[in-house]
């Protein structure tokens, strides 16, 4: 039996039994080979690179299908947090050198058809208006830094490897690659790790800016789904218009950044139905029934 009727038969199997409507009701429209989505009860919504046996390495058909899962969980009332993960050992081994690189390069059509994609799907992540948690699970090596970065917060296994292997392999550091890691990064990191190809462990991807939290990996999902549930107190237009400030004023002057928060602010008034702002300021003014050191507003 080949892979990909192999997981075919897995996922007809839980629907067959009632588990994971929602991953049922997906892979009923689309059956996908490369990535796996479940959303669970709560609103989480699992996607995992699903390539173990390759490591997870992004061939073009994974972005064709990243392409697809990522709309689709973006307007999907039920999806309340991201998070992106791999099966296995490996979060993502990068782009993988023989489908994506080496089988393309007589191919200008297939390679630009692959290149487009996943920087379609690199920017729906990192545009999303939804928290999207990167869970690094393991290796986590070249193109992978870049869903990595487009991930509001990332979470690791202190266990997991990183590097940025290009230089063994005669590339550079593309699919903006170089781009992303300069800027999460000291400049003396950038170069020392783009020039030597060590690795790195998630400890140090802590230290260093790439991710926000390193836990044993036995507790990262664990850990995972206490980040999310905490995001998921928060109002989600509050959340979403947050995320957007942040990362349009990477770009402006004090000036033109002062004048974006101002009218962002004006339209949030408008696009938070739940009335967070008044809520808030009412229990901490009026009732005394809330100090934001203490935890979240209480959401209806
Ligand atoms: N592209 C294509 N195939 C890849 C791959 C990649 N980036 N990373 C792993 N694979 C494949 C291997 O070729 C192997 O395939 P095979 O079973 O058909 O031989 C399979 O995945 C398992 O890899 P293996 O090296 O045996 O697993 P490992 O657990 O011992 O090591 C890594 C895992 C990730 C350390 C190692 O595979 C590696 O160094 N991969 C390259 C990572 C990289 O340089 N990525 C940047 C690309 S720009």
């Amino acid at each position: 039996m080949s892979e990909r009727e192999d997981k075919s038969k897995q996922s007809m199997a839980s629907a067959a039994t009632g588990q994971d409507r929602k991953k049922f009701e997906m892979s009923d429209a689309k059956e996908y080979s490369c990535v796996k989505v479940e959303i669970d009860d709560e609103g989480i919504a699992w996607v995992s690179f699903n390539r173990p046996e390759k490591r997870n390495a992004m061939s073009p058909a994974l972005h064709y299908e990243m392409e697809e899962v990522l709309p689709e969980l973006e307007t999907d009332p039920d999806v309340k947090v991201m998070v992106l993960t791999g099966e296995g050992v490996s979060w993502s081994a990068g782009m993988d050198l023989k489908e994506y690189f080496r089988e393309t390069d007589n191919n200008p059509a297939a390679r630009f058809k692959s290149y487009w994609s996943h920087r379609h799907w690199a920017q729906y992540l990192m545009l999303s208006s939804k928290p999207t948690i990167a869970m690094v699970n393991g290796f986590c090596f070249g193109g992978a830094f870049t869903p990595l970065a487009a991930c509001d917060i990332a979470i690791t296994a202190e266990e997991a490897t990183y590097g940025l292997s290009e230089i063994n392999w005669g590339i550079l550091p593309g699919g903006n690659v170089s781009k992303v890691f300069s800027d999460l990064v000291s400049h003396r990191d950038a170069m020392f790790y783009a020039m030597t190809g060590r690795t790195f462990d998630g400890t140090k991807a802590v230290e260093m800016g790439i991710a926000n939290l390193a836990v044993p990996g036995d507790k990262l999902r664990d850990e995972t789904i206490a980040l999310a549930r905490e995001l998921m107190e928060k109002s989600p237009a509050v959340l979403a218009f947050t995320k957007q400030a942040i990362k349009a004023v990477q770009g402006m002057d004090m000036n033109l950044a002062y004048e974006y928060l101002q009218a962002k602010q004006g339209a949030l008034r408008n696009a938070d139905k739940e009335g967070t702002r008044q809520k808030g300021m009412s229990e901490f003014l009026d009732n005394k029934s809330y100090r934001p050191g203490l935890g979240a507003v209480k959401r209806d």
